[in-house]
């Protein structure tokens, strides 16, 4: 356990669904204890949920919340982010970390509300539930013992990486957090191509999930070979796959991701305005 992390209060503003998973992952992997971890929340429900499994310590107000955390992750809904630290951005010290899950809010902006904190985005996808999710993180200043506290926080939830810009932030989150989402449409096309041809919903389930999970697992361990090798050795000329391969190309499939990841990031910029 990191030493720095082991003393600190960590306090979730927000008990949704981000903030559970983090709590759970940071429980899980042992990198905090229980008694380390505070939240506050809209309304009570998910607070009490929290207490009941985990044990943590629920808080009132987040005025109060602020009061008892070293570090404060902001795990609010980003157009509720701005209404809810306002108010108690004074409350705020200049050895408090803080973290803002918020998409589409950047450094530079929240650095306008809180200019005395450490502050730095992270944005996991929904695999890190499981341990396997995709994290980036960007501090708003050079700052190495944040870095290495946040590798140290953000690593038992999946691969965790430091990104450079906002503009890197922007495509990490296009291509892993939504890129979730795009790759689970996907797999609903292969389920359903696979039901019409005679197979019940759970089989075609299973066959999609194999397929996607063998062929990620295959090129995770086969890690020095770049995927177009190993799609060329299930590849042989003129045959079934090269034919299926061929259409897809013919039919710009490339270009029409390219073309949604675009406007996924187009939309996170809107949302970026809206709430400026
Ligand atoms: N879900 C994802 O895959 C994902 C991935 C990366 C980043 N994020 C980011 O994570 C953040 C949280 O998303 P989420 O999916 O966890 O949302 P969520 O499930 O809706 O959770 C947000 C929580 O914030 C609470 N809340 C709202 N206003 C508040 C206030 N003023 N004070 C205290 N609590 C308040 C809500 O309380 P109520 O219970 O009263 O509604 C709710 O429990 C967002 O900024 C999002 O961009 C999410």
């Amino acid at each position: 356990m990191n030493q720095l992390l082991k003393r600190q209060k960590i306090g979730f503003l927000g008990a949704g669904n981000m903030a559970q998973a983090i709590i759970k992952g940071m429980l899980e992997s042992g990198v905090t204890s229980s008694d380390n971890i505070l939240a506050s929340n809209r309304t009570p429900g998910k607070l009490q949920k929290l207490h009941d499994q985990y044990k943590i310590q629920t808080i009132d107000t987040n005025e109060s919340l602020v009061e008892n955390s070293d570090i404060v992750v902001l795990a609010v809904k980003p157009q509720d982010l701005l209404t809810a630290i306002e108010p108690i951005a004074s409350s705020f010290t200049d050895d408090q970390i803080v973290i803002s899950l918020a998409a589409g809010i950047t450094n530079q902006t929240l650095q306008k509300y809180l200019p005395q904190v450490r502050l730095v985005r992270m944005m996991p996808n929904t695999p890190s539930i499981i341990g396997r999710g995709v994290i980036g993180y960007l501090p708003a200043e050079n700052d190495e013992a944040l870095s290495a506290l946040m590798d140290d926080l953000c690593s038992p939830l999946g691969y965790t990486l430091k990104v450079e810009d906002e503009d890197q932030f922007e495509a990490l989150m296009v291509s892993c957090s939504s890129g979730t989402g795009f790759v689970l449409e996907m797999m609903m096309y292969w389920q359903d191509w696979i039901v019409e041809h005679g197979f019940d919903e759970e089989t075609a389930k299973r066959m999609t999930l194999e397929t996607f999970m063998g062929a990620s697992m295959l090129a995770a361990q086969s890690k020095d070979i770049p995927f177009e090798e190993l799609q060329s050795r299930v590849t042989s000329k003129k045959g079934v796959t090269a034919a299926g391969l061929q259409s897809m190309r013919e039919l710009e499939i490339e270009r029409a991701l390219r073309i949604s990841f675009e406007k996924a990031a187009m939309r996170s910029k809107e949302i970026s305005r809206e709430i400026k």
